[in-house]
């Protein structure tokens, strides 16, 4: 079983050396909990330590505000797009206007899709194969059941994760936490979830890791801090966060 590093210092510990190859794996957790900073750092190491590219799909934000936040890491992206050794594709049609705006501004390469799960899928794929891409993530994939009923809603995750398992690419994506929820459909349908908890605890904020589920792999079971700091995200793997102090404080927003 081949195994894809996942470029946060700390955390390769907790899964016995990184991700299953192939997998979907999904990062939970409140806004502001670091799930963006999670996945660039996953596509920027990957290049930079593995030499491995990446495929950014962008559902959320814009890519000029993620090219512009990575700057704060010392993550390049627009040299790693240029080198081919990066893609990234826009697929937000609520925002399409501001598409043509921000590739004025910077004549970079961004690829437009639809957000129509078909194009976005196929997209995907051309991204992959033009750059031979061993990674990609998907920033987040909330807005794709936004616009749906429930039932449709559920089917349209389903399918997209679905067809990222057919990529010969290890694949991370994200999803917003808001409060306390049940458990959704992209957790029951991915091959790991990874939670990022923010927790406030009288006047400071502790912010946790957690394994929910990692298939086919004997993953540590406990909570671990991880902190933000100027090089990403860091995971403290030998550190323990005891979660019955803490769980009735946990912030909905960590900002
Ligand atoms: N250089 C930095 N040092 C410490 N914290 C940072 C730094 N840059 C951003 N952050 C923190 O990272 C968080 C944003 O992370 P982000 O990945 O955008 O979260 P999410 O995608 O889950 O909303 C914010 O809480 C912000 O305070
Ligand atoms: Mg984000």
């Amino acid at each position: 079983m081949g195994k894809v590093k996942t470029a946060i210092p700390g955390l390769d510990e907790l899964i016995e050396g990184g991700y299953v190859e192939n997998d979907v794996v999904l990062v939970t957790g409140g806004p502001g909990a670091g799930k963006t900073t999670f996945g660039i750092q996953y596509l920027v190491g990957g290049v930079m330590d593995y030499n491995e590219p990446g495929v950014l799909v962008v559902m959320d934000e814009t890519p000029a505000r993620m090219i512009r936040d990575s700057w704060r890491f010392g993550w390049d992206i627009e040299k790693l797009v240029s080198q081919n050794k990066m893609k990234i594709i826009y697929a937000n049609p609520f925002k399409y206007t501001k598409i043509a705006k921000s590739l004025e501004d910077k004549p970079m390469s961004v690829i437009a899709a639809n957000k129509n799960v078909g194009e976005i899928l196929m997209q995907i794929q051309i991204e992959v194969a033009a750059i031979k891409a061993k990674r990609v993530f998907v920033d987040s994939i909330t807005s794709l059941k936004l616009s749906a009923e429930p039932v449709e809603a559920r089917n349209i995750v389903s399918e997209f994760i679905k067809n990222l398992e057919y990529l010969d690419c290890t694949t991370i994506m994200t999803s917003e936490i808001q409060g306390r929820q049940a458990f959704s459909v992209e957790e029951y349908l991915s091959s790991g979830v990874v939670r990022l908890h923010v927790f406030r605890v009288g006047g400071s904020r502790i912010r946790a890791i957690e394994i929910l589920k990692m298939r086919g792999v004997k993953h540590d079971d406990t909570l671990h801090p991880y902190e933000i700091k100027e090089k990403g995200i860091i995971v403290h793997p030998t550190e323990v966060v005891m979660n019955d102090e803490i769980s009735l404080f946990e912030t909905r927003d960590a900002k």
